[in-house]
């Protein structure tokens, strides 16, 4: 088991090589810093095994826009696990942690654009069904929601959108 901890600014430099080795571009890395700059504190945990950071989760605030309103709400991602760490349960320790962190922060619904085979078991569930579309509706298929606190969703609907430094 990794020890999963909220990201301190001396780890910065082996988060974003995290997101870097995870991903096959750095695209992702430069999100989480990007962010890291606007959006401070937004929920930013790492797995460590050893003193060594193996994973990385963010989280970020997301606008959930329909004609009459707007809401906020909590959007996760990008989260990453070095390739030598991979499927041993690290991402699954740092999804549930930074879900936990979000519920203490009183965020009960976080969003995921990601694979739909892996969130679910996290208490995902297809966005689009509960009228919660992603910008681009092609992705759809792939945007998920989850409620934690049963009725956070209840009256919400629209576009969520993420911070401009996901574009
Ligand atoms: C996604 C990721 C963070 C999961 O971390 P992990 O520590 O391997 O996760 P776990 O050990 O908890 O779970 C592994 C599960 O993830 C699934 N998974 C990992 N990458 C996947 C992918 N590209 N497509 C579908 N499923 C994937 C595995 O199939 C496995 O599922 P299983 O438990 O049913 O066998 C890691 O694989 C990673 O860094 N991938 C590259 C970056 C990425 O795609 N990030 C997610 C999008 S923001």
């Amino acid at each position: 088991m990794a020890i999963i901890r909220e990201e301190r600014p001396q780890d910065h430099r082996a988060v974003y090589e995290v997101n870097r080795r995870a991903f096959e571009t750095a695209a992702e890395a430069e999100i989480v810093e990007a962010v890291r700059r606007v959006a401070m504190p937004p929920v930013s945990l790492v797995a460590v095994e050893g003193d060594r950071v193996v994973g990385h989760i963010l989280l970020s605030p997301v606008t959930i826009r329909n004609e009459e309103k707007k809401a906020t709400a909590m959007g996760l991602g990008p989260m990453s696990v070095l390739p030598e760490f991979q499927k041993q349960g690290i991402g699954a320790q740092l999804v549930r942690a930074a879900l936990e962190a979000c519920r203490k922060m009183q965020h009960n619904v976080v969003f995921v654009l990601g694979h739909t085979h892996y969130y679910p078991r996290f208490g995902f569930e297809p966005a689009a069904p509960r009228g919660l579309h992603y910008k681009n509706e092609l992705l759809d298929t792939h945007f998920m929601v989850a409620e934690l606190e049963p009725g956070a969703l209840d009256g919400v609907a629209g576009v969520v959108e993420y911070l401009p430094e996901f574009d």
